[in-house]
């Protein structure tokens, strides 16, 4: 007798449902899915740096690197082949341009500027993402300016505003503000209206947590030694959910086109809140310490990395998410595109 007959002739439990019946080959699993992840949920973030032909290792994010202009624009043709619709730029400028004020972040021919132009130029097709923050240009690591130990709101929004303008003067199709001040994105919005910008898009990083999660980013663009104290004034606390769709509101009515929270696996479950209350299009950032968790778990061979990586961006789609950024993009675009 085959095991298979053996099989049916074994006493059987009564069950009208057997879930089971829908995971019993990939036809059906595939038929039933309910959530599918493309290479077009896909946005990769860029660290730039001075110089030609110029990559530097992140030792805390192992396999990404920051780049010289000529290769960010090689990386953004590579990502634009591969069917990723958007890139994030952030800079990691020389410590001596750093300053109190931030100075360098409105100069017109700062990096990012410059990094901006030359892919709008070169590779016109993917849309440019700037980041709107203080902090790769301060010499204290803020995202905001800094008075007499405190993080100033007013202050900080107008100098915001001017680092969003010039970014927009440099081709930014999307002008993406991380500072978590208040009221800086009716400013922002304003003032691009204001010169003629108002095609240029505006996603906030509207739900932004105090996260230890960052610390890679940190050392990515050159703050990990100069911040002093924390951002807990300005970032949000990881116990508020409620806290983070007021948030969310508020950006909504100030004009924001499209709304991030972060970081994105520990908070999921903000995601789905704001996904299903707002109904507008709502981005996770996988940010650097989940990257540097997966990468290194992976590296030691104690999980598949590919497959916990696309687990995980999956995990961002199921949870209502339209698209994630991600430091695995290019090659989660990769596999995505050889399985397709
Ligand atoms: C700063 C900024 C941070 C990140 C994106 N923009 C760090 C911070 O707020 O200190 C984090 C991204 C990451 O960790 O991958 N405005």
């Amino acid at each position: 007798m085959s095991s298979r007959e053996n099989a049916r002739r074994a006493p059987s439990l009564d069950l009208v449902s057997r879930p089971r019946r829908n995971r019993r080959a990939e036809w059906v699993r595939r038929l039933v899915r309910e959530t599918t992840l493309e290479v077009s949920d896909l946005i990769l973030p860029l660290f730039v740096v001075e110089g030609r032909e110029q990559e530097e290792a992140i030792s805390s994010m192992p396999g990404t690197r920051r780049l010289s202009i000529d290769l960010a624009v090689r990386t953004a043709e590579r990502a634009a082949a591969l069917g990723i619709p958007a890139i994030a730029l952030f800079p990691n400028i020389d410590a001596a341009l750093r300053d109190d004020g931030g100075s360098n972040a409105f100069d017109p021919e700062n990096l990012v500027c410059r990094a901006c132009r030359a892919i709008k130029s070169e590779v016109p097709a993917i849309g440019v993402i700037t980041d709107v923050a203080l902090d790769p240009y301060t010499s204290h690591g803020h995202d905001g300016l800094l008075q007499d130990d405190e993080i100033v709101n007013d202050a900080s929004v107008a100098a915001l505003v001017r680092q969003a303008l010039n970014q927009a003067r440099a081709g930014a199709d999307v002008i993406a503000p991380s500072d978590m001040m208040d009221g800086r994105i009716g400013a922002i919005r304003s003032a691009l209206d204001a010169e003629g910008f108002t095609d240029v898009l505006i996603l906030t990083y509207a739900a932004k947590y105090a996260s230890a999660f960052y610390g890679p980013f940190r050392d990515a663009v050159g703050t990990t030694k100069t911040l002093i104290g924390d951002k807990r004034t300005y970032q949000m606390d990881p116990a508020n959910a409620k806290e983070a769709l007021r948030e969310v509101a508020l950006d909504l009515e100030q004009g924001a086109d499209m709304v991030m929270v972060k970081p994105g696996l520990p908070y999921l479950d903000v995601i789905a809140k704001v996904a299903e209350t707002f109904e507008v299009p709502t981005f996770a950032y996988q940010v650097s310490g989940e990257y540097a968790m997966l990468a290194a778990a992976s590296a030691n061979g104690w999980i598949d990395g590919d497959r916990a990586m696309l687990e995980s961006l999956l995990a961002f789609k199921r949870a209502g998410a339209c698209g994630v950024f991600t430091y695995f993009a290019l090659r989660a675009a990769e596999l995505l595109r050889a399985s397709a």
